[in-house]
């Protein structure tokens, strides 16, 4: 079997927690990284899992040319700058395969529609990393249900819901930089989710046709004085200039164009979780069964007391935005198998080695990125969005869709 050589653009949190994923996807080197103030911390990462040795390099454009594949591991302001790069890169002669990008797409969907074009510029194929697609909580309900949903009929609701008690960067925060607050950062996910347990089995992702949005988003607990001081204490991060949702949820309905059946997804997104750390937390209701999955439930609990609280390290090891270090604590030991991060990778491996689009394009990323916005817009209305009235037109994840996102 041949390898991909994978250059990664970014050395922060999720090329840490992608670097884990790596060790269990068989044919992918981490062969390069971008120079960053964490990339040497990266690179020993990578070679005592013995998932690679990659090189640092000062320049993209050097990384393009010794690699197969790139990741865009970078924040969600650099998108365009980046995959720019990658594009003169491809022109002066890097013969790349694919390249990913971590969700969100683009801040904008401008920026997302940019990101798509560039990469047909130049031919490239795309992977849009939506993890939470490749949970295998998620696909083995889907197959367990299969049978019984193709006699009972498909599910009519799903709800889905990321939770944590904040973002650990700054830029996160900052709506410019981020792209909203935790509806452009988490919603994105849940949207997504949604949007795919609903799907019929067999079905094209972009099967059912997104009807209406309705929405709201809340500033519930960072604007409070003593949570607002506190982030700009421990974070620089004022939210009394520019303040961003903490709260997000809505109801997206979607219509199966074979049978007319509407269906209804809704999605719960906060950066105020007071519980353990991040909580997934999913369910579909069809007619006569139901699924459910919540991270939170592990096979493994510990338990510290106050005694033996002082010989604590790190929280976060036991799961990720752990906000508690004693007390019964749930731990997931494979924090990267459970969110999807492997079998992602393992898509884009396969996907890129065949020469083609991984599951989930870019232009699929374009599509999730339109009904973000259009849930900002219902949420900033008050209204709810007719989807249908501005000739939302799906396709198999082609780029038909003409909803008019006012960017
Ligand atoms: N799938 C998920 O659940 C998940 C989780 C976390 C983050 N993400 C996504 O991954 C991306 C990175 O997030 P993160 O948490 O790793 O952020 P981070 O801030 O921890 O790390 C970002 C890295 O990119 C580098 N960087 C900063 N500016 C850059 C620029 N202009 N060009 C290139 N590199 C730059 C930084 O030095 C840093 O090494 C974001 O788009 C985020 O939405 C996804």
């Amino acid at each position: 079997m041949s390898t991909l050589r994978l250059g990664v653009v970014g050395a922060g949190f999720i090329t840490r927690f992608q670097t884990l994923a790596m060790k269990q996807v068989r044919g992918m080197e981490f062969a390069g990284i971008t120079q960053h103030r964490g990339s040497a911390a990266v690179v020993k990462l990578a070679k005592d899992l013995g998932v690679g040795e990659p090189r640092i390099y000062p320049s993209l454009g050097e990384m393009a040319k010794n690699v197969d594949c790139i990741a865009i591991y970078s924040p969600n302001f650099s998108r365009i700058p980046v995959m720019e790069e990658i594009v003169a890169a491809v022109k002066a002669g890097a013969k790349l395969k694919g390249v990913i990008c971590e969700k969100p797409l683009g801040r904008t969907v401008a920026e997302a529609r940019r990101l798509v074009e560039l990469a047909q510029s130049v031919s490239l194929r795309t992977a849009y990393f939506e993890n939470q697609i490749f949970m295998k909580p998620l696909r083995a309900q889907l197959a367990q249900l299969e049978a019984v949903q193709k006699t009972m009929g498909p599910l009519s609701l799903a709800r889905s819901a990321e939770e944590h008690g904040g973002p650990h960067e700054p830029w996160f925060w900052d709506p410019t930089r981020q792209g909203g607050g935790v509806l452009g950062d988490m919603g994105c996910h849940s949207i997504a989710v949604g949007w795919y347990s609903l799907t019929p089995a067999g079905k094209p992702l972009t099967f059912l046709q997104p009807q209406s949005v309705s929405a709201e988003i809340g500033l519930l607990k960072w604007g409070q004085p003593y949570w607002r001081d506190k982030l700009l204490r421990e974070r620089g991060v004022d939210y009394s200039r520019h303040p961003a949702e903490d709260f997000a949820t809505g109801i997206i309905t979607y219509k199966n164009p074979e049978t007319g059946q509407k269906v209804k997804a809704q999605f719960t997104n906060s950066w105020m979780f007071e519980k353990q750390g991040l909580r997934l937390f999913m369910d579909g209701m069809g007619p006569g069964y139901a699924f459910e999955i919540n991270s939170l439930v592990s096979p493994l609990t510990i338990f510290i007391g106050d005694a033996a609280a002082e010989a604590i390290k790190d929280a976060e090891s036991a799961l990720e935005k752990a906000t508690a270090t004693r007390g019964l604590l749930a731990v997931q030991y494979n924090e990267a198998d459970l969110y999807g991060y492997p079998d992602e990778n393992e898509d884009a491996l396969q996907a890129f080695t065949a020469g083609r689009d991984g599951f989930l394009p870019w232009s699929y990323g374009l599509e999730i990125t339109r009904l973000v916005t259009a849930a900002y817009m219902a949420a900033e209305s008050r209204k709810t969005i007719d989807l249908t009235d501005f000739g939302f037109r799906i396709s198999d994840c082609g780029l038909k869709g003409s909803f008019p996102i006012r960017n």
